[in-house]
């Protein structure tokens, strides 16, 4: 953990210009600089980056962000990771911060088991090469597999020395607490309590994170097959191993993976390293189990592109079919490619060169709605009813493809191969989506439910109609009303990201006329409390909460270094023109006119340089911060243009966002509680149906339910006579 106080000094000190200059090529283009996009092979550049916003972002493939956001996705590190290399480029010392008891003792059980398996790391490894059983047994396997001492290496492939407990008495030895030797799994005990190394005896094959830490153990035994031994034992879960999210190999094929935009998928440990000794490095493995979904998010963080190697054994494709739907679902685009027969990727990579097996690959991708057609229709072609069973399993994968452009060409596809027409299955597939939407959408419904009609529950008067009447349908449209509120949360929400440190004050006054200082943070939530009401949207109740925490705790002093900046600036500004003014040697009064327009010079300056540090101070924290969806959603808002269309005012003169921000604030917060208002009444309209459909309904609860919707409709009026006139007459 590095300490809030360092954090902020290194986001401070990072400039998104010079961070993309590592890497990338810049050229100045007005406000900004541009080059080509290191995320994706282009001719024209199509990368763009800000200064002042410091943010940076491609538009082509919409892959960029903060300086930290940049270095994390193009090097495929941690969130710390690229906190430290902003800070030994800017030469910032790393203090940790100190944790909190909780903190520490779980950081310090996490740590100690990450030590004991950086421990057998080592020693497997040191086995491997330096010990005569190693040599001898380990080394001399994977010779005869064909494996080089760079594989050996990339992989940190090791050997578990055959003598039941030798692990267990070097740890111990050196001073590990045996306690993390048994949760890692790396020791056991039988039941009559010897203790004993589980991979006494195997090859090794350790399991990376992402970021290269070594989280688990494969270990193989070296006989070919015996008797109640699995092939395979592997490392049990633990506090730092998740079988479920770690993909093998994706440490050492990450970079391969993002600069080709394409991830390769086998089987096995020895696939991936056989490949990558080829020469082909995008190259991971499911090991051996049919993919997740937290494996499928790892991934889908560097590419979407996905393509899958099969050996030609049916059986085994057959199974594995399910787990492109998931790949599917998730909105992989994955390709299929099948070995020839007898063939896996491990023994076609040791036969070929890396030219023949990318020609292979490239040659026999097929898309998976071929493959699995193909696959599946393979011997009942003359049987009707197997024949409908294929299609109706082939439609349902299409379905399962989120993207609807996407989804389309695949309908296509599928109607050639099968000799369908299109129409009948985009009936098919909208039909299953629909029937998904409305599974999904009861599950939502029933989490945003109470929040949802929280503001109506508030204003009701006295009559408890929401537990006798349950509406009719209720889930498709309360789903329909989040999304709608969704809508204006996520333009009040643009505001206060981009704006949030900007003072709007000068335009509101408090009880005795004064102007007040209120930055755009405090005015959305102030107003918004004051109405009862909060932001709804999960993620964006998250956002607002941040940058209101942000406001609060880390504003005033990063206020106070820029201004001691400024006023640094500010001084060097006025001696260089002092010193200029003398220089000239102009007539007594003609100093004290240059001299009084210099003062003005300055001071514009300063108001300037203030301005833009509050207005892009929590932009800037926000997406630098260590929530993934946060600093997306900060991303996406900071750099969407302004929606409105351009006001002129009487001055022919085009307003900017920042010139008619309060106005443009206050009508955001006044639309948002207009939707909140119309989403009551809809769910006031809901219940008078609900009531009204009882068999012996009781008028008196409609009717009131009817006074309530009326005077929502009054309110409404009131909002758009405001919202109305504020368009006919912009501020000034
Ligand atoms: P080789 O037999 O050395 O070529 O191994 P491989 O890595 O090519 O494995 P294989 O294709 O037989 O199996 C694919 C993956 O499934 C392996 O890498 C393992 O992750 C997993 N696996 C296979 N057999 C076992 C087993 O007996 N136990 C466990 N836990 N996993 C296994
Ligand atoms: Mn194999």
């Amino acid at each position: 953990m590095i300490d809030r106080e360092t954090v902020q000094r290194i986001l401070d000190a990072a400039d998104i210009v010079e961070v993309v200059s590592d890497y990338v090529t810049l050229k100045r283009s007005g406000a900004s600089y541009i080059g080509l996009c290191p995320f994706h092979n282009e001719r024209t550049p199509s990368f763009s980056v800000s200064r002042a916003k410091g943010l940076c972002k491609c538009f082509s493939c919409g892959k960029g962000g903060s300086p930290v956001n940049f270095l994390m996705e193009l090097e495929q590190i941690s969130y710390t990771e690229a906190l430290k290399r902003l800070a030994k480029k800017y030469n910032i010392e790393v203090k940790e911060r100190e944790l909190t008891d909780a903190e520490r003792q779980q950081a310090s059980e996490r740590e100690s088991l990450f030590a004991v398996n950086d421990f057998a790391l080592n020693y497997f490894e040191h086995n491997l090469t330096d010990t005569d059983d190693g040599r001898d047994i380990g080394l001399t396997y994977f010779r005869e597999r064909g494996i080089n001492d760079w594989a050996i290496k990339r992989f940190r492939l090791g050997y578990s020395l055959p003598k039941g407990d030798a692990l267990y008495r070097t740890a111990t030895a050196k001073g590990f607490n045996e306690k993390y030797l048994f949760d890692t799994g790396l020791c056991a005990k039988t039941e009559e309590g010897r203790v004993y190394d589980r991979f006494r005896g195997r090859v090794i094959y350790p399991i990376f994170t992402t970021s290269g830490r070594v989280v688990a153990f494969g270990g193989r035994i070296l006989q070919a097959k015996k008797e109640g031994v699995g092939k395979y034992v592997n490392s049990p879960e633990s506090a730092i191993y998740h079988k479920s999210v770690e993909v093998y190999g994706l440490y050492q094929a990450r970079q391969a993976i993002a600069k080709k935009d394409r991830c390769i998928m086998v089987e096995g440990y020895m696939d991936v390293i056989s490949m990558h000794q080829s020469g082909i490095e995008n190259v991971v493995a499911s090991s051996g189990t049919s993919l997740t979904e937290g494996q499928i998010h790892k991934i889908k963080l560097i590419t979407r592109n996905l393509t899958v190697i099969y050996d030609s054994d049916p059986a085994g494709i057959k199974a594995s079919l399910r787990g492109i739907n998931l790949l599917l679902a998730a909105g992989m685009n994955v390709k299929v490619v099948l070995l020839p027969e007898g063939d896996d990727p491990d023994s076609f990579a040791q036969h070929h060169s890396s030219t023949e097996v990318e020609e292979y690959i490239e040659r026999n991708s097929q898309d998976f709605i071929a493959f699995k057609t193909d696959i599946l229709l393979k011997g009942v072609v003359n049987d009707p009813i197997a024949r409908a069973g294929v299609i109706t399993d082939v439609i349902e994968s299409i379905a399962l493809i989120p993207d609807p452009i996407t989804r389309n060409v695949y309908i296509q596809e599928c109607a050639m191969r099968l000799g369908m027409s299109e129409k009948l299955i985009v009936q098919q597939c909208d039909k299953l989506i629909t029937a998904r939407r409305d599974k999904e959408a009861m599950k939502k419904a029933k989490e945003d439910a109470a929040r949802t009609l929280q503001g109506v529950d508030k204003q009701e008067t006295g009559t408890s109609t929401s537990t006798q009447a349950p509406p009719t349908k209720p889930e498709e449209t309360e789903q329909d009303d989040s999304l709608y509120l969704a809508k204006y949360e996520r333009a009040v929400l643009r505001y206060a990201l981009k704006y949030g440190a900007v003072e709007i004050g000068d335009e509101a006054y408090d009880q005795e006329g004064n102007a007040m200082s209120i930055t755009v943070i405090d005015y959305i939530l102030g107003d918004l409390e004051g109405d009862g009401l909060t932001i709804t949207t999960p993620l964006y109740a998250r956002a607002i909460n941040m940058a209101s925490q942000l406001l609060r705790d880390e504003w005033p002093s990063a206020r106070t270094r820029a201004d001691e900046r400024i006023d640094k600036e500010r001084q060097q500004m006025w001696e260089q023109g002092v010193a200029a003014i003398r220089d000239s040697g102009c007539s007594v009064a003609d100093i004290d006119r240059r001299e009084k327009e210099l003062r003005a010079r300055c001071d514009e300056m300063v108001r300037g340089a203030r301005a833009v540090v509050a207005q892009h101070f929590i932009e800037k924290q926000m997406a630098s911060c260590d929530d993934d969806e946060i600093r997306r959603l900060t991303t996406d808002l900071v750099s969407e243009r302004y929606q409105l269309s351009k006001i002129h005012t009487k001055h022919a003169h085009i307003e900017t966002e920042e010139e008619r921000l309060y106005s443009l604030v206050e009508r955001a917060v006044y639309e948002l509680k207009d939707a909140v208002l119309e989403c009551q009444q809809r769910s006031i309209r809901r219940k008078i149906k609900a009531v009204c459909s009882q068999p012996n309904c009781d008028p008196s609860q409609v009717l009131a339910l009817m006074q309530e919707n009326k005077r929502l409709t009054e309110i409404k009026a009131e909002f758009a006579k405001f919202l109305g006139e504020r368009i006919v007459a912009p501020r000034r």
